[in-house]
């Protein structure tokens, strides 16, 4: 009898401990990951591209040209809807050819195929008439569109925001 006693102290002993173990679990996740937190971790996740966060050599070269291209998107967007032509072709981003990308695998056999397009339609709109610069600054986006289909499509998203 005192032993069938001393067992269910055990038995009682050991529920309790579990559940409190289980209510700080919960508890603490939910410490760790607000609801804000995770849509930022979301945001974070879908403007990168599959990143590494323990990528030793920091970002790539091409990751690093792909910001610029973005921010530079951004502001001749602004540009254009305002009618006004882009100023100097920017040189910079004929690296797209020989940028070194993250993941030696990143750039498939169609990648040059898909730069070649975008560095054409962006000279296109850099020579454009004023009443065709909506249609050539689409079609620039376009083309990161396409690529990004195809070699990196995490970014998608942001980068159809970027149409007019
Ligand atoms: C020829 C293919 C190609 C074209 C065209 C292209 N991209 Fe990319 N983009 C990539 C690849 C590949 C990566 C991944 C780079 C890496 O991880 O090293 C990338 C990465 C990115 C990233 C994520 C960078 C980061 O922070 O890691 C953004 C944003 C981006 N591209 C925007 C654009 C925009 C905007 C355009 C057009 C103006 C564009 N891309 C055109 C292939 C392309």
């Amino acid at each position: 009898m005192v032993l069938f006693l001393k067992n269910k102290i055990v038995v009682v002993a050991v529920l309790l401990i579990t559940v409190l173990l289980l209510a700080q679990c919960s508890n603490s996740e939910k410490q760790f990951y607000s609801e804000e937190q995770v849509s930022e971790k979301a945001a974070t996740a879908e403007a990168s591209c599959e990143k590494k966060p323990l990528n030793p050599n920091g970002d790539s070269e091409l990751a690093i040209l792909m910001r610029d291209m973005m921010s530079s998107s951004q502001s001749l967007k602004e540009k254009i809807k305002q009618g006004n032509l882009p100023e100097k072709f920017p040189e910079e981003f004929l690296k797209i050819h020989t940028a070194l990308p993250t993941d030696s695998e990143t750039k498939k056999e169609s990648f040059e195929g898909f730069a070649s397009n975008y560095i054409s339609n962006l000279q296109a709109l850099y020579h454009s008439p004023k009443e065709d610069l909506s249609k050539n600054y689409n079609a620039v986006i376009s083309s990161c569109v396409s690529c990004h289909s195809e070699h990196c499509p995490g970014p998608l998203g942001a980068i159809n925001k970027l149409k007019i």
